[in-house]
C-alpha cells in the first residue's frame, strides 16, 4: 500500500467502524475473522500522512502541559480538554499526539504535572473519539509486566486499528519508582531491562502462537497472546533516550527517535545528529525517522509573542517547581555554577527543556522548516494552554509549511 493512499482509506474504513453500534459489529467481526484491512509499517511510520514535516502534540495529559507557569490559562490537563484538543488536532491534520508517563508531580505553587492522566486508557480513549490521529502511550518498561502490556497496546492498536504508538521509557525519577516499590536501579540496567520486555512485546506481537523467553531479567513459560496488533503489522515504536545507551537502544527497537534541540544547537549540528543515528540505523538494516519537541508561542506579531513568553515563562514561571525538578537531577548552584544553573532554570520553565518557538507565523514556519531542510521528520509542540492556543497556530503556520512544500495544506 502506498503511504500516500492511505490517509483515503483509512478515513473511509474508519468513519464505518466508528459509527456506533453497527461500527462495532464490524469492528468484532473483523477481530474473529482476521478480516481488518493489512496495514504496513511503513504506512505507520508515515503515520498515515504524506506529509514530509509530521506534526504533534506533546503533554496535553499533564496538568500545566509543559509550561512551568502559574498563569490561571495553564493547561487543565483534564479528560474534557484531551478530548476536545485531539478531535480539533485530528481535524486540522495534526498527525500524533504524545502523552507524558509522569506518577508523582513535581510540587511548587501548582504541583506541577500533579495531575496526570494516565497515558494507555487516555490513548485508547482518543483513538475511539479520532479517524487519523496517531495517538502514543507512553510506557515505563519495568512498572509493568510485559505480557500485560503487549495486550494493552494490541487492544488499543485494535481500537484506534492501527493508529496506536508506544513510547518505551525506562524511567529516571527515584520518587516515581518509590511509589511502586520498584528500585530505578542503575541507567544501564534499565536499559538491558528494556531490551528483554521489548523483545518479549515483540514475541507476543509475532505471528507465533505460543513462545518461551529466557532472559537475565524475565522468563516467559509458554506464553500466548491473541489477537495480534491490528492489521499484520506493529504499533510504531519511539524512544527519547539521549545518552549513548539511551540512543544505542532507540536505535536497535524503535521507528522514531526523538531528540531534545536547544536553541544553542546549530542548525549543523543537529543535521550532524540526524545523519549519524540514521547511519546508524541502517548498518542494523532498520529505518530510523528522527522528531525533536518544540514550546510554540507564536503570536501576531514579534513583539506580542515575545512579551507573552515572557509573562508566562518568566514573570509568572513556577520557579519552585523548577527548582525541584532540577533537584531531582542533582542540577543545583553547587554542583553547576551560579551561570549554568541560571541558564538551566530558564530552559526549565520554558516547557522542560524544548526549543523556544517564540515569534510571527512567518518566523515560526521558517525556524520549523529549518529543521526539516536539515533532516528533521516532525516535531511535537507545547501550548502554555493547546486548546486556546492551536486555532491560530493551525489557521497561521499550517499554510505556511504547506507553501514551504512540508505540508499539504
Ligand atoms: C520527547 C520526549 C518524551 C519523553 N517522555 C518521557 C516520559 O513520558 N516519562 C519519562 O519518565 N521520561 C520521558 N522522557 C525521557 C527519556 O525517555 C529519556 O530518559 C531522557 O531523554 C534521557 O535519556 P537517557 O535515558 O538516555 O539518559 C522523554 C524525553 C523526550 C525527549
Amino acid at each position: 500500500m502506498n503511504p500516500v493512499n492511505a490517509p483515503l482509506c483509512l478515513t473511509i474504513v474508519i468513519s464505518t467502524i466508528s459509527s456506533g453500534v453497527a461500527g462495532n459489529l464490524v469492528a468484532n467481526k473483523g477481530i474473529e475473522a482476521g478480516m481488518e484491512r493489512e496495514i504496513e509499517l511503513g504506512e505507520r511510520a508515515a503515520m498515515y500522512s504524506a506529509n514530509r514535516l509530521k506534526l504533534g502534540l506533546f503533554g496535553a495529559n499533564c496538568s500545566s502541559g509543559r509550561a512551568v507557569t502559574m498563569l490561571p490559562e495553564r493547561w487543565s490537563g483534564s479528560w474534557p480538554d484531551c478530548l476536545r484538543l485531539a478531535q480539533m488536532a485530528d481535524d486540522a491534520g495534526i498527525e500524533f499526539m504524545l502523552p507524558i508517563g509522569r506518577w508523582k508531580g513535581y510540587g511548587g505553587d501548582t504541583d506541577y504535572q500533579g495531575a496526570t492522566l494516565e497515558t494507555m486508557t487516555w490513548a485508547c480513549g482518543l483513538l475511539a473519539s479520532t479517524r487519523r490521529l496517531t495517538v502514543f502511550g507512553t510506557v515505563h518498561a519495568p512498572l509493568i509486566s510485559p505480557l500485560i502490556a503487549a495486550k494493552e497496546f494490541v487492544t488499543a492498536d485494535h481500537i484506534g486499528e492501527g493508529r496506536f504508538g508506544l513510547n518505551v521509557v525506562c524511567g529516571w525519577n527515584e520518587g516515581e519508582f518509590e511509589m511502586f516499590g520498584a528500585t530505578l536501579g542503575d541507567h544501564k540496567t534499565r536499559y538491558e531491562y528494556a531490551q528483554e520486555w521489548l523483545d518479549v512485546i515483540k514475541l507476543a506481537w509475532s505471528p507465533k502462537e505460543d513462545f518461551d523467553f529466557a532472559g537475565r531479567f524475565i522468563m516467559v513459560k509458554k506464553g500466548r497472546a491473541k489477537p495480534k496488533p491490528y492489521g499484520g503489522s506493529r504499533p510504531l515504536i519511539m524512544n527519547a533516550g539521549a545518552s549513548p545507551t539511551g540512543q544505542a537502544f532507540a536505535i536497535r527497537n524503535s521507528d522514531a527517535l526523538f531528540s531534545n534541540v536547544s536553541s544553542s544547537t546549530t542548525l549543523d549540528q543537529t543535521g550532524q545528529h540526524i545523519k549519524s543515528v540514521q547511519a546508524l540505523a541502517e548498518q542494523q538494516g532498520r529505518r530510523l525517522d528522527v522528531y525533536t519537541v518544540g514550546v510554540v508561542t507564536c503570536r501576531p506579531t514579534a513583539r506580542e509573542a515575545e512579551d507573552y513568553w515572557h509573562h508566562s515563562i518568566v514573570d509568572n514561571a513556577d520557579w519552585r517547581a523548577v527548582d525541584n525538578i532540577l533537584a531531582m537531577r542533582n542540577i543545583t548552584p553547587e554542583t553547576h555554577g551560579v551561570d549554568e544553573f541560571q541558564r538551566l532554570r530558564n530552559h526549565q520553565a520554558n516547557g522542560m527543556g524544548g526549543l523556544p518557538l517564540v515569534g510571527a507565523p512567518d518566523t515560526i514556519a521558517l525556524k520549523i522548516s529549518e529543521l526539516a531542510a536539515v533532516g528533521l521528520t516532525g516535531i511535537a509542540v507545547s501550548f502554555v494552554n493547546y486548546l486556546d492556543e492551536l486555532p491560530y497556530f493551525c489557521a497561521e503556520v499550517l499554510p505556511r509549511l504547506a507553501r514551504l512544500g512540508l505540508r499539504e495544506k
